[in-house]
């Protein structure tokens, strides 16, 4: 790394106009390091959430086994099929007859028939997990159902993992007698020197003519902290390196629902899963609960990240709660939920919480007053909004309202009777479109008004292919490189604002990549039921979340489509410098840090660049991941190439 002399430095007062335009045209960021120009806010960077693309059911709820209370469809046992051997006969249907309980309205009836012809007779039932169960060797899993057998049968039921024609069976286990009445029964299945698949079906068996009932039926594998009723392992490691500090929940539309009864009914969400009904998510598919209110601060918890909790606010996509006093038991709920988070164990639900397993409250500063009502063309948000504003403020006056009405919306569509603390912003835009609008876009928002909370963001490569139009759906789950310079831009804006950008995340987080599986792209995290992969925007963001500091440092740029921000931590005085190029040749700039006197000569560069169309998917993983060099020569004035399509790190030392 050669260093470079400030371009003006080089100028001699010449009155050759060739001469001038050629200095005047030099490349340069400079930084203003003398004094910190703001506060990074300490939520700056988050996550948010929503049961879309399999993000919990088939994804990080670790739970394996699809359509595991059997409610998924009303009509038959999907994902569920008999299977039989040597005399017996296997016939499934489901029992709404035999329920497991109010909450589980049905069950998967097994009737064993015929006689057994040999030892390998069995009548089974088996289930294909999310598009497959993966199994590795030497894990313990989790099996757990419940049971009720019919006169004339007790016994044994077999509890097995298997390749998907039976022939192999990687892990069983045995429950020897089941009674006539319902009962939970529990068994670890211990894989040995299998081969790690997920090609596998999770089966369960009798061995005699009978008929037996079963419901929620479970197999878990080893789930992060091993909690149980937990998290996949990889995924939440991937959610830790990305330094989140809140994460928005429960959505995004699925807190919303298409209709009022669907909407995120937290209180259904409590207790053991046997009380969890499950219910339509308004993205095609039906949701466990598995991952309840409760789990999701378990979740953040695990991150030591803060809740931002969303509260359902009478804006159903099909249905709508008038303000007043239709809307006053819906206020009344967001107050118990957020009693439930932050209340004493003296009170009612504070004590549920205690009851759940989490005497200590949990830390909560915003809560956010539904989401994209700018979608209720009948106007009354400003009311409904003003009826939760007035009873939160009430009870808790600390307590941050954000309303979910930013000003990228047009001005009768946002809230004026009150002031909301902070307004959710959403961009969903073409990467080209990002890069554009980056440039001085949130300098340019009142300092005084609203905090902003960019909620959800992410950018596209085709302008054309909205995320939430069939044909992104036949489009890669995660983007390409050409979207990360576009998300970098964009973080870049949010960055250099990060005092009054007071939270932002990416959305969707998760996407399961299996055709059918996802609704929407792009998607930061890409899985199957064995694997996962961060897509290019996630390492962008990683780089950003992990370089961050808590200062803001003024920087510009002069002649260079590079764009860039820069932060520093007050502790030690190191300053990230954020280097975005979206154009395909390198960049030379001349980077000039004011207010220094020296800087250690040594650098680390964290580098993320690659051709336009490149992409991490399953199959290559890590095609596109940053790479750290050193650098040398570094002083207050140095020269830096920004690799083409290229976004990089700067951490300079003082
Ligand atoms: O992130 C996907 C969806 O986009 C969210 O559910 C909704 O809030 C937005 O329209």
């Amino acid at each position: 790394m050669s260093s470079l002399l400030h371009p003006l430095r080089h100028c001699v007062p010449v009155a050759l106009l060739s001469f001038v335009t050629l200095c005047a045209a030099e490349p340069s960021i400079t930084i203003e390091a003398g004094a910190a120009a703001g506060k990074v806010s300490p939520l700056h960077a988050g996550l948010m959430t929503e049961e879309i693309n399999h993000c919990y059911d088939g994804g990080l709820y670790a739970e394996l086994v699809q359509n595991r209370a059997f409610l998924d469809d009303a009509k038959s046992p999907v994902h569920w099929s008999p299977t039989q051997n040597a005399g017996l006969t296997a016939a499934i249907t489901l029992d709404p007859s035999q329920p497991l309980n109010d909450r589980i309205t049905t069950s998967l009836r097994l009737d064993a028939r015929g006689a057994a012809t040999s030892p390998a007779a069995i009548a089974s039932v088996a289930n294909d997990g999310f598009w497959g169960i993966p199994i590795q060797p030497h894990t313990n899993y989790q099996a757990s159902f419940y049971a009720k057998a019919a006169p004339g049968f007790s016994g044994p039921i077999l509890v097995s993992i298997q390749s998907p024609n039976g022939d192999t069976t990687y892990a069983e286990g045995k429950v020897l007698r089941v009674s006539g009445e319902w009962k939970p029964y529990e068994v670890t299945l211990t894989t040995g020197d299998v081969p790690t698949t997920m090609n596998a079906r999770y089966v369960l068996s009798v061995k005699q003519p009978g008929t037996v009932w079963f419901s929620l039926v479970s197999l878990f594998p080893p789930t992060w902290n091993n909690q149980p009723n937990g998290f996949r392992k990889d995924l939440m490691q991937m959610l830790v390196d990305m330094h989140p500090k809140f994460l928005r929940f429960p959505g995004g539309n699925y807190l919303e629902g298409d209709t009022i009864a669907t909407r995120f009914d937290w209180k259904k969400t409590l207790g053991p899963i046997s009380q969890r009904s499950g219910h339509q998510g308004p993205w095609e598919y039906r949701s466990s609960e598995g991952l309840g209110l409760m789990e999701f601060l378990q979740w953040c918890e695990d991150m030591k990240a803060e809740p931002v909790l969303a509260v359902y606010a009478g804006y159903s996509f099909r249905e709508q709660v008038k303000p007043g006093p239709d809307l006053e038991p819906y206020v009344k709920d967001a107050l118990d939920e957020i009693e439930y988070l932050t209340g004493p164990t003296s009170s009612k639900w504070g004590g549920e919480r205690a009851k759940d397993g989490h005497p200590e409250p949990f830390k909560l500063t915003y809560v956010e007053i539904g989401n994209e009502d700018f979608f209720d063309k009948t106007g009354s948000y400003d009311a409904r909004f003003a009826q939760f504003y007035d009873a939160i403020k009430a009870h808790y006056p600390q307590l941050q309202c954000i309303s979910t009405v930013g000003f990228e919306q047009p001005d009768k569509r946002r809230v004026h009777s009150r002031t909301p603390d902070a307004v959710d912003e959403h961009y969903y835009r073409a990467a080209d479109e990002f890069v554009k609008v980056a440039p001085g876009y949130y300098e340019k928002y009142d300092r005084k008004g609203p905090k902003i909370f960019v909620g959800e963001w992410a950018a596209f490569e085709d302008p054309k292919i909205k995320p939430w139009t069939k044909g992104a759906r036949n489009q890669p789950p995660t983007p390409d490189m050409r979207a990360a310079i576009g998300d970098a831009a964009w973080m870049a804006a949010m960055e250099r604002n990060a005092d009054h950008v007071v939270m932002q995340c990416y959305a969707p987080l998760f996407v399961n990549v299996n055709p059918g599986a996802y609704q929407w792209r792009p998607n930061l995290i890409g899985y199957d039921a064995l694997k996962s992969f961060g897509s290019p925007s996630y390492y962008a963001i990683c780089m950003f979340n992990q370089n961050i500091g808590d200062e803001i440092l003024k920087a510009s740029s002069t002649d260079t489509a590079v764009q860039t921000s820069a932060t520093r931590d007050s502790k030690t005085g190191e300053i990230y410098l954020k280097l975005v190029n979206p154009t395909t040749t390198a960049q030379k700039v001349a980077i000039n840090v004011k207010g220094v006197t020296s800087l250690v000569s040594t650098a680390a560069a964290i580098t993320l660049a690659a051709d336009p169309l490149a992409t991490n998917s399953i199959v290559e993983p890590t095609k596109v991941v940053p790479v750290t060099t050193s650098l040398s020569d570094v002083k207050p004035g140095f020269s830096y190439e920004v690799p083409a399509t290229g976004i990089v790190v700067l951490k300079l030392k003082r």
